[in-house]
Order: C-alpha cells, then structure tokens, then sequence
C-alpha cells in the first residue's frame, strides 16, 4: 500500500514536470534570433508530391555560399514517400527568400521570393534507398544577391566541439519525440546550440547502417535540443577565428529532441570538390572558401516565445509526419 502511495506521489509529482520540459518552445531548445542575424541563412519553397500523390508545398532552409548559389539538403527536393528516383522539386516550382519580412510559418508567396534557374543535385544521394548519404543540393539563384554568404570549413570538427543549428522548424515535439501535429513552423528564425558527437557514439544509437562518414551528428546525450522538421537544408556552423563556418546541413533524425538520439548533418568537408566544381568557390588548404572577404554577424539571443504555427501550414505539416521516421 506504502509503496503504490508512493508510486502514485512520484507520477503525480513527476509527470507534470517532464511534460512541461517536453513542450517547452524550441527550435528545439533554442532561441529566437532577431531578422538581422544569419544574413546568410534563407528559406526555400519547394514543390513535391506529398503521400497522396498531390504535389504541394514544401519548405526547407538553405544558406547562402556565394551570391548566386544556395546550399541545402537533396531530400528536400523529392516526393514526401521518399521513394523516388528523380526529384519533384523543378526550379521553375521552387522560390527562395532573403528577405526575413517575407518569411512566416504561413505558405509562401512566390511573388515576395527570388526565381531559380537550377537544382542541383549531389549525384550520390538516392532517395529510393531510404540511405541519406550525400543528402546535399546546390540552388542557383536567377541573379546574384548581395546578402553575406557563409563559408564553408572544410576542416572536420572535434566531438565536443559546440556548434549551432539555424533554422524555421516545429518547435515541439511530443513526449514520444514526434513533432506535434499543432506546433507548425517557427515564424521567426531561431537558433540552438549543441555539442557535436562522436561517430561511434552516433552509429550506436542511430543503427551503423544509417550513418556514413559524410555525416556529422550532433546533439546531446539527453536530447532536449535538436533541429526538427522543417529545418532540413539548415546550417550547422562552427565558430573558427571569431567567424561562423557553415560544416553541415540539416539532413535527419529519429524524431527530434529525444535522448540518445542525435540529430545528423551532411558533412559539408566530404563534398568540397563538388561544391567547388559547380559553384567555382575556391577549395584552400581544405577550407572550401568563398573569393573575398566575409564577415561575421554577431549572435544576438532574444527571449524564447512559444511558435505559432499557422492553420494554412497544417495539412503540409501533417503530411511531412506521417511518411518518414527518418527524415
Ligand atoms: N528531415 C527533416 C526535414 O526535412 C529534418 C529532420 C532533422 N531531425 C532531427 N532530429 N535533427 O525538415
């Protein structure tokens, strides 16, 4: 009897108190970050087929390399099953968007986004496989832009070492670490911070199978902080010199925010050669580097709020859910 009371005590006490940790605003676990931060940082359209056939609305994250050319992630540009050999994503059906004012959790217009001439593909990701390894894509924008643009570090980081994932994503997951049918995209952009880790340690609670050494994983041992759906083509950027070098993107995960599971990055080093190929940026010493100078912007946290996700983005949303467990 002592021992069911008490039982009962603890799961009263308790169970407020994870579930409140579990649906805490986040990126997951992150800040908000104000408009003029991240310059480089922007958020592409998409279309692709979703389960039922019907081609939609997608939207990832991408960054600026060089004044005309987006980095993002590959699966962003095929239907929402997966299982497909060639890409939905056209760049006649997909807009990108610099300007933050233009950027919400709602649908994008097309009108207020920047016209593409081309996607680029990296030509060893298969979708079909179901096995992100090369999960990466180049965005040629129509004309160039003046915003700053990332570097790339074609240096690996250390395990350990912090690192910081931009992005629009859901912002809660529930209790089982699936992404909450009501949360909805970030309407501002937000950031999070979290160590990167070990590739053994990554193979080990993410299956060997799944994770090559084109990846890079990141986050902590007791999740809590993860990028999450919708910041797929985002940036993970290392601090090196006082600068934020960009040396992954957002390619997928186990959920979001659970513990021992890790979030995982394409690693942006193992694809220098065909980044500069395409893009003519100039590979130094192993740094991928863009010709002339770049500065840095300042990291400039604001107040956590809780994200609003818009109605008009939920059956999208949904959509992205349900398919995949590793997306
Ligand atoms: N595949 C997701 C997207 O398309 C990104 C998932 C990242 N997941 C994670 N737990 N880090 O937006």
């Amino acid at each position: 009897m002592r021992t069911i009371l008490i039982t009962l005590l603890l799961w009263i006490g308790i169970t407020p108190a994870w579930a409140v940790v579990q649906i805490q605003p986040r990126i997951i676990g992150g800040t908000l970050v104000e408009d003029t931060v991240w310059p480089a940082v922007v958020a592409i359209r998409m279309e692709v087929r979703n389960t039922a056939g019907r081609l939609s609305e997608r939207r990832c994250v991408g960054t600026l390399v060089a004044p005309r050319w987006v980095l993002s992630a590959a699966h962003c540009f095929f239907p929402e099953s997966g299982a497909a050999i060639v890409p939905d994503a056209r760049a006649d059906n997909t807009t990108v968007f610099i300007d933050r004012a233009t950027i919400s959790s709602e649908v994008l217009n097309p009108e207020f986004g920047l016209p593409v001439t081309g996607i680029h593909i990296h030509p060893g990701f298969n979708a079909a496989s179901g096995y992100y390894d090369s999960d990466l894509a180049l965005v040629e924008l129509a004309y160039p832009v003046e915003n700053q643009v990332f570097q790339l570090l074609g240096r690996n980081p250390a395990t350990g070492d912090m690192a910081t994932v931009v992005g629009w994503g859901v912002t809660e997951v529930g209790l089982d670490g699936t992404p909450k049918a009501t949360a909805g995209l970030s309407d501002e952009l937000r950031e999070a911070d979290l160590p990167i880790v070990s590739a053994d340690v990554c193979r080990a609670a993410m299956g060997s199978g799944n994770i090559s050494d084109n990846m890079i994983c990141a986050g902590f041992r007791d999740g809590g902080v993860d990028s999450c759906l919708g910041d797929s083509g985002g940036p993970l950027l290392v601090e090196q010199d006082g600068a934020f070098r960009q040396v992954g993107v957002v390619s997928f995960g186990d959920g979001c925010a659970k513990p021992d599971r890790y979030g995982v990055y394409t690693r942006v080093a193992s694809y220098a050669d065909w980044i500069s190929e395409l893009t003519d940026l100039n590979v130094d010493a192993g740094d991928v580097r863009v010709a002339g100078a770049v500065t840095d912007t300042p990291d400039v946290p604001v107040q956590p709020r809780s994200g609003g996700g818009g109605m008009l983005w939920m059956p999208m949303l949904l959509s992205l859910i349900i398919p995949l467990r590793f997306r």
